[in-house]
């Protein structure tokens, strides 16, 4: 059993200023804030930059999944007939649950797909150009979603949105993490998060007043056009990432993408250490996919991990309340009632997210996961009981109140930490690959629940929260016996932990 207390580092602290010794925890690996940490303004804004790719994911989350009870979008999809409409007939239930079910489907196949495919455009053409590409994708997409003249057009719409969705939600957080100082890297990381959260809520403000229109649902699919032109716009005034142009570029270009995002007196140090660390990558060579699944490094094993983390935040059950509220709320409450509760829920996810970029940096990634579980797990069990109980509205109330401690419990911690996390596990070689399959897992996930709850919720919606709740429960057990704590690591300290990792059940200080 590991000793607990803390050590001096022989190591020069990574800020590379004045102090050149940092207090270390031995055992969590945690630096204990010695050494003066600065953080120049730019990097916050190069971060808020690339977390707009969270804005257009989280839109799209909360904007698409709207539209299915908005007049216009039934009306033009003949769903149902205007009143005014001359030979008109509705679809059927079968038709429009097809219907629903390709557009939220092709979606996040496009999304995984898209996630998988960007790893090689991300190595190959730079972090930043990918983001571009990116951006392009989920723009053409978007427009023809937000033309689609028939249903058809608005499926093959949905594959290219969902692709550069995946796309993004793949390059966004690799860069942010790439261009982050480590002292703030998890509370910048968390932007990714939080601008999902801000997503969501803005797409579901929107839309009370977006249901309205005749042509409401063509804002809700390809309002966020805006954003994605925003972020490219942006994007020429953004530097590479220096540590992807320490592997493709020059040192100068090291410099001055540095030169941007810190100090004078740190770029030196950083530029030695970017150096450093790829020529050990050298001497290794390319890492073909197999390394990927190899055990050399404990790459299959932290690949798996990566996988079954996303795997289990999304069947934790995040969308099927994120997706589906509206219709959970509703049966305990009016529909207009449920919209309004909808929209609370969405905002306490958002602000709640802020948790995180206060305390990731400081009480590392893998404490807030288990504590977020903690929040999570009782009140699923709770919901789960809640929904078995007779629908009286103080049984919605109490429901909505479980729910909302359940949100929070998510958004800070299991929402935005694996974003940041997922990115961190894996040294340079193999992290665009890495990232992507893991990246790819989320989406299948988030495609399975989506697709699954309506059908599981009719069967019971009991079992479902009972199913979660399970979820939850073993997910933090993972956590707790197979991942370590990156915060404030470098890539080569992380790779390290990884190989002396030993179950956490060791550690005394939990
Ligand atoms: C998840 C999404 C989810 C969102 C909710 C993200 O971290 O990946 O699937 O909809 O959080 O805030």
């Amino acid at each position: 059993m590991s000793t607990s207390g803390s050590i001096k580092n022989e190591q020069p602290d990574d800020t590379g200023t004045q102090n050149t010794f940092s207090d270390v925890d031995i055992e969590s690996g945690a630096n204990l804030d010695v050494a003066p940490k600065r953080t120049k303004k730019f990097i916050v804004l190069v971060a808020s930059v690339a977390a707009l790719g969270g804005l257009i994911f989280g839109f799209d989350i909360a904007g698409a999944g709207a539209t299915f009870v908005m007049d216009g979008f039934k009306h033009h999809f003949k769903w149902e007939c205007a009143h005014d409409a001359i030979d008109c007939v509705g679809a059927s239930q079968g038709t429009m649950d097809r219907d629903k079910g390709l557009i939220n489907g092709l979606f996040g196949i496009g999304a995984a797909i898209g996630a998988l495919l960007n790893s090689r455009l991300a190595e190959q053409f730079g972090r930043r150009i990918t983001l571009g590409l990116s951006a392009l994708v989920f723009i053409f997409g978007a427009s023809i979603q937000a033309w689609a003249p028939v249903m058809q057009v608005m499926w093959a719409g949905r594959i290219f949105s969902g692709m550069g969705i995946g796309m993004l939600s793949m390059c966004s957080p690799v860069y942010i993490g790439e261009c982050a100082p480590e002292h703030i890297r998890g509370a910048l990381g968390t932007l990714w998060q939080l601008a999902i959260t801000i997503g969501i809520v803005l797409a579901s403000a929107m839309n009370i007043g977006l249901a309205k229109l005749d042509y409401g649902w063509r804002i809700s699919y390809g309002g966020n056009i805006l954003f994605a032109v925003i972020l490219i716009l942006c994007l020429a005034f953004m530097p590479e990432s220096p540590r992807w142009l320490a592997a493709h570029g020059t040192e100068e270009q090291v410099k001055e993408a540095l030169s941007k995002m810190r100090f004078e007196d740190e770029i030196d140090s950083e530029v030695e250490k970017l150096q450093h660390e790829v020529e050990e990558e050298r001497k290794l060579g390319q890492a073909p996919w197999s390394e990927v699944f190899s055990n050399k490094n404990l790459m299959r094993r932290r690949v798996i991990l990566g996988f079954v983390l996303f795997a289990f935040q999304q069947l934790c059950g995040i969308n099927a309340v994120m997706f589906y509220a509206p219709d959970i709320l509703n049966t305990f409450f009016t529909e207009s009632q449920a919209i309004t509760g909808t929209l609370v829920l969405n905002t306490i996810n958002c602000l709640s997210t802020f948790i995180t970029v206060a305390t990731v940096d400081r009480f590392g990634r893998t404490k807030l996961l288990t504590l977020g579980g903690m929040f999570m797990f009782p009140c699923l069990v709770a919901c789960g009981i809640l929904s078995v109980v007779e629908q009286t509205q103080g049984v919605g109330y109490a429901v909505l109140v479980f729910a909302a401690i359940y949100i929070i419990g998510f958004a800070f911690s299991w929402g935005p930490v694996l974003w940041i996390v997922i990115p961190e596990m894996f040294p340079y070689r193999t992290r665009g690959k890495a990232v992507g399959i893991c990246v790819m897992s989320n989406w299948i996930f988030t495609t399975i629940v989506g697709a699954l709850f309506p059908v599981a919720s009719t069967a019971s919606l009991g079992a479902c929260f009972f199913f979660f709740a399970g979820a939850i429960f073993v997910a933090v057990g993972v956590v707790y016996f197979f991942q370590v704590e990156t915060a404030e690591k470098t890539s080569e300290e992380i790779d390290q932990a990884y190989e002396n990792h030993t179950p956490a059940l060791k550690r005394k200080d939990w």
